[in-house]
């Protein structure tokens, strides 16, 4: 009797698994094996590219990240970032938070350029975005996470809400709070991904208000940006976001800390605000850093999709079919 039961229930859990291993694990309509049957290589070709991509510039880990971000900020992950403007179109390139800014494109071409050749019309750009942020943070050393798949590509983008939707550096705290739950994030969950800029670097016109305006600014840290980033002229001169921006790692708050961070909205998570706490448990705890930002970005990667019959597979992630 009691080892029937145990038979049965045996073999129930092991039919569970079966379902569990041929459905694979689902989030939201998109799942960890989409391309299972369809691209079954898909992810090893991303990965190849978005190392040999990182080898030959450890920046473009960086430049990778931050494009899916600017992606699923705008109107969900559905590749809008990547189309351009043309005559009687316009997208998302030329706005604000990304005009002579956002870069990678080429990245994303010879991967999909890869992609169609082994599975053509199958795999989407959107999805690339997303599975070479995570092989980007990997590649410099950063915590992976589960993906999932099957997002689709946008027909349309939008300027206007690319403008609005990403946050300014000029932000102050509370409206970096605002910007980011007006996306669903709670305020842990941004400082969490504010460490992305553990990675990267920021143009002078960015930054420049900081040098020479604000008091909260190491001296000897100032001292030397400004070396590099003049009071007028200038503007495209690059600083690393953070003093080890080739690694993700946890130095980005121990600089916050040491009044070292790039930006003014960066400075403004350690500045005598509701922040400060957790930026000192990032700074000394780089596991827990790790954690919370994998986990805020499942969460990004996550956000408002397209799935099913809407949008399309790009051919060419910078256009539409
Ligand atoms: C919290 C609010 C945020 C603000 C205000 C902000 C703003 C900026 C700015 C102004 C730059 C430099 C742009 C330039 O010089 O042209 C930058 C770079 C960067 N951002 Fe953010 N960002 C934020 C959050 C994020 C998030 C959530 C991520 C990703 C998860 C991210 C990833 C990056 C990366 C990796 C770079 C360096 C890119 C490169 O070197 O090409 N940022 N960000
Ligand atoms: C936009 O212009 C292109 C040529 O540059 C043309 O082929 C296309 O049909 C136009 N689209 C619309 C919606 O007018
Ligand atoms: C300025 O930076 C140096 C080097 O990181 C650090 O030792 C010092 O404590 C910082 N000063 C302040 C006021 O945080």
């Amino acid at each position: 009797m009691a080892s029937s039961t145990f038979s049965s229930l045996f073999k129930l859990s092991t039919f569970i698994l079966c379902l569990w291993v041929l459905f694979g694990t689902t989030s939201g309509q998109l799942s960890a094996n989409f391309y299972a049957r369809t691209c079954p290589n898909f992810r090893s070709v991303i990965t190849r590219a978005v190392n040999s991509a990182v080898a030959s510039e450890a920046r473009m880990g960086a430049s990778l990240l931050r494009l899916h971000f600017h992606d699923c900020f705008v109107n969900g992950c559905d590749a809008s970032v990547l189309l351009d403007d043309t005559a009687n179109f316009t997208g998302e390139k030329n706005a604000g938070p990304n005009s002579n800014s956002i870069r990678g494109f080429n990245v994303i071409d010879t991967i999909k350029t890869q992609l169609e050749r082994q599975c053509p019309g199958v795999v989407s750009c959107a999805d690339i975005l997303s599975a070479a942020a995570r092989d980007s943070v990997v590649a410099l050393g950063g915590p992976g996470w589960s993906t999932v798949f099957g997002r689709r590509d946008s027909t349309t983008a939008s300027q206007s809400a690319a403008n609005s939707n990403l946050p300014s550096p000029a932000s102050s705290l509370s409206s970096l709070i605002s910007s980011f739950s007006n996306k669903g994030f709670t305020a842990n969950e941004m400082v969490a991904l504010s460490g992305a800029h553990t990675i990267g670097q920021a143009r002078c016109s960015v930054f420049r208000s900081r040098l020479y305006n604000e008091n909260n600014i190491n001296s000897s840290f100032a001292t030397s940006l400004r070396a590099n980033c003049p009071s007028s002229g200038g503007d495209n001169n690059l600083s690393p976001l953070d003093s080890t921006a080739t690694s993700f790692d946890n130095r980005y708050y121990n600089d916050l800390i040491s009044q070292r961070g790039l930006l003014h909205s960066d400075q403004e998570l350690s500045n005598g605000g509701s922040a400060d706490a957790q930026v000192r448990t990032y700074g000394s705890n780089p596991s827990v850093f790790f954690r919370d930002f994998a986990a805020a970005m499942v969460k990004m990667s996550n956000l408002s999709p397209l799935t099913g019959s809407s949008g399309q597979v790009r051919t060419n992630c910078r256009r539409t079919n």
